[in-house]
């Protein structure tokens, strides 16, 4: 693989929020993001960096807005979702945009469920979680680090695939998240949904989801919403796209935001070795959940 090149914009550095990696400015203001106050009506958008966040986020916008483009395409995503624990130095925080933003909003995060603020819980939000199979995690999340400033930079793909088979990147384990959310979902308000189905099924994850939500939408505006948030279309669609960054902190020429949107693109990473090496490594940290079954790599 291609080194990392980028202009002079440094990128964030890193430290530990109860032993996960998260950037600093996040870890500096960590007190604020764990006393930050939900609002019943919020609906929390929460995955694993890289699971379809961005795809989740358009779908349940165009469902609240009934298929209505002009409304979701009113800002870009980042500005539409209040992502909670993000802060960069000199913007807006996550938790400023959501203390300003009127009912009903629509939050993001990617904290493991043990870091998540208790108000969520205690308010009894309605939660939406995806999962991605971690092969496919992987390489996406290490093409986003490539050409993400808000992330360390991610070595060689040899490299990144030990860190991310240790947890040692920004939000932790992805065994941990995925398990921590599946056990939480018989416990919360959780609806727990696959990255895979919405690829294989889109239109039926999309019901799922306006159900989990409380619209009942007519097959018209069910159809539609399933063609706006398609790939292709998301693809061009700069209020989706993640355009909108300037070029020094997200530089979609070494690598688009929206990259390929498939599955199975481990297979164009992955050597013989470290196939063997990541199966033997999965089965032992999935050996005590049932989530077991929903992630298979043919
Ligand atoms: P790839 O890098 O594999 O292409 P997140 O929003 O959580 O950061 O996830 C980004 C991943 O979801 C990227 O995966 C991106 O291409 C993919 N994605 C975004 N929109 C999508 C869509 N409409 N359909 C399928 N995949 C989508």
């Amino acid at each position: 693989m291609e080194d990392v090149k980028f202009d002079s914009t440094v990128r964030l550095a890193v430290d530990y929020v109860e032993g996960i990696l998260q950037p600093t400015p996040t870890c500096d203001t960590w007190d604020q993001i764990w006393n930050f106050q939900a609002r019943p009506d919020d609906l929390l958008i929460s995955t694993y960096p890289k699971a379809g966040t961005t795809w989740t986020q358009e779908i349940v916008d165009l469902i609240q807005n009934e298929g209505d483009i002009d409304r979701s395409q009113r800002a870009p995503t980042h500005k539409r979702f209040p992502f909670i624990e993000w802060k960069v130095p000199g913007m807006e925080s996550g938790l400023e945009q959501a203390n300003a933003m009127p009912s009903p909003r629509i939050l993001k995060t990617h904290l493991p469920m043990h870091l998540l603020p208790p108000s969520f819980l205690e308010k009894n939000c309605k939660i939406i979680y995806v999962a991605r199979n971690p092969k496919d995690s992987m390489v996406s999340y290490y093409h986003f680090q490539r050409m993400n400033k808000g992330l360390p930079a991610p070595g060689t793909w040899e490299e990144y695939f030990e860190s991310f088979l240790a947890g040692n990147v920004c939000w932790g384990s992805w065994y941990e998240h995925v398990k921590g959310w599946w056990d939480a979902k018989d416990r919360h308000r959780v609806l727990y949904l696959f990255y895979e189905d919405m690829k294989r099924n889109p239109k039926h994850e999309i019901q799922k989801l306006a159900e989990f939500i409380g619209k009942s939408l007519d097959d018209k505006v069910l159809d539609k919403i399933v063609h706006y948030s398609s790939f292709d279309v998301m693809k061009q669609n700069p209020m989706a796209n993640y355009t909108s960054i300037p070029a020094e902190f997200m530089n979609h020429s070494i690598s688009p935001f929206m990259r390929k949107g498939a599955v199975g693109d481990w297979k164009n990473h992955f050597t013989v070795a470290q196939n063997e090496r990541f199966d033997e490594d999965h089965e032992k940290k999935m050996a005590d959940t049932t989530l077991t079954s929903h992630f298979r790599f043919s």
